[in-house]
């Protein structure tokens, strides 16, 4: 991002920001208005509010999960008093790791996987442990090998949660199949032998599909409601400026979170949560997120269209995820071709003038070695004349590197 910020005319595929250009102004600024029209509200607004979140605002996020599954107004009621608004998904999903995870606990992630969640879970002395996926997802037979074989170990009771991304997942762009959804949940309580393994699911992708319906979440399937964390953000779909996101916990996790919470920042921006609730009320949060998807649709297709263009005929060990939603595109290159920093495919793109993060980062160290063939792209930032470049400069890059290694 610093060499991206010193030289303007690199074209960074690798900042996973949000388009400038769609940030919600239009909106914002009437609720804004409105808001504040009413000074007994806008005071309201302008003071603390509580730690959990502001109540109105929890009701309609749990209805929002109502209407997104398509499933009658009160369903989830109960599910309101363990919904907590968070500064961001990323507050959440650090909470969780800070009450749940001792050294030497064990959390099962995808590979690859949001890499900066892997950041807490070393902060706790806790290891994460990789499970392959496929182009569903999270490879259910792999997890239960892996548990199998934790438990034949005497591990079984290290592990404390199973970390997945179901919507076109931050780096991949892969989707966690439908009929995995349910099962995944099932494989959780089955291993909880002597404790309840967590399923923790970060749904930050969730409604940038590019047309498909999404299935309904793996939360859904949890019908006790108390092995599935869902961790929800508004930083993809509206603004990552207001910083804000939401958890449903199983119940025994509402205290020892909210305890946390208190001492980090004992309640997100009121102001901010007063707001979403306006927006998500009236209408334009979602019609916000509709002009959003087909904004990210173009921008996809325009840049795999480049990829093709550029990169398509270079070499046959070269391929890319083609995703149906999100933000990010996860690219493969033959295995003796080190994308690492220090690799020579970096530095040769940093000259040709284009940016992507290496996909090394998006791996556990577990089982060892990290793979190093692998580049995270995003269609996010970029205008699509400068996607159509940065694909160009991409292909120079390997190209230049390919006959290097031949
Ligand atoms: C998979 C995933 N989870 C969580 C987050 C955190 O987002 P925020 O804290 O802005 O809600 C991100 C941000 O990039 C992400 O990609």
């Amino acid at each position: 991002m610093q060499t991206a910020l010193e030289n303007p005319e690199i074209v960074s595929l690798a900042a996973g920001f949000v388009d400038q250009q769609s940030l919600p102004v239009e909106v914002v600024d009437p609720a804004v208005s409105e808001l504040l029209a009413d000074p007994i509200e806008g005071r309201r607004a302008l003071q603390y509010g509580t730690t959990i979140g502001d109540q109105a605002l929890r009701s309609r996020l749990v209805g929002e999960l109502e209407r997104e599954g398509g499933i009658p107004a009160g369903t989830y009621r109960d599910a309101v008093p363990r919904t907590v608004v968070t500064t961001g998904s990323a507050q959440l999903i650090y909470l969780v790791c800070e009450a749940l995870l001792d050294p030497g606990d064990i959390v099962l992630v995808e590979s690859p996987t949001y890499f900066v969640f892997l950041g807490p879970i070393e902060t706790r002395g806790a290891r994460a442990i990789r499970i392959p996926i496929d182009d569903g997802g999270l490879r259910l037979d792999d997890l239960e090998a892996t548990l199998q074989r934790l438990d034949a170990e005497g591990q079984l009771e290290r592990v404390k949660l199973i970390y997945t991304i179901p919507e076109h997942a931050n780096p991949t762009g892969i989707s966690l199949a439908a009929e995995r959804r349910g099962p995944l949940v099932e494989i959780a309580r089955k291993w909880s032998r002597k404790h309840q393994i967590l399923v923790l699911e970060d749904a930050a992708y969730r409604n940038l599909s590019f047309g498909a319906a999404e299935p309904p979440s793996v939360w859904s399937h949890d019908t006790r409601g108390d092995t599935v964390i869902l961790a929800r953000t508004f930083s993809k779909t509206f603004s990552p400026g207001l910083k804000l996101g939401f958890g449903v916990l199983p119940e025994a996790l509402v205290d020892p979170i909210l305890d946390l919470k208190g001492n980090h920042d004992f309640g997100s921006a009121n102001f901010n949560q007063r707001l979403l609730e306006r927006v998500l009320g009236n209408g334009s949060f979602r019609r916000h997120v509709e002009r959003l998807s087909g904004l990210y649709r173009r921008k996809c297709s325009t840049f795999l269209a480049a990829l093709d263009e550029s990169i398509g005929s270079l070499d046959p060990e070269i391929h890319w995820t083609r995703p149906e939603g999100g933000l990010f595109v996860w690219m493969t290159v033959p295995d003796g071709l080190d994308t690492g920093f220090d690799g020579p495919l970096f530095s040769r793109c940093v000259r040709e003038g284009v940016l992507y993060v290496p996909g090394e980062f998006a791996f556990a160290d577990e089982p060892p070695p990290r793979p190093r063939n692998h580049l995270r792209l995003t269609f996010g930032v970029p205008s699509e004349s400068e996607l159509v470049e940065g694909a160009r400069r991409l292909g120079a890059a390997l190209s230049a590197c390919l006959d290097s290694v031949a």
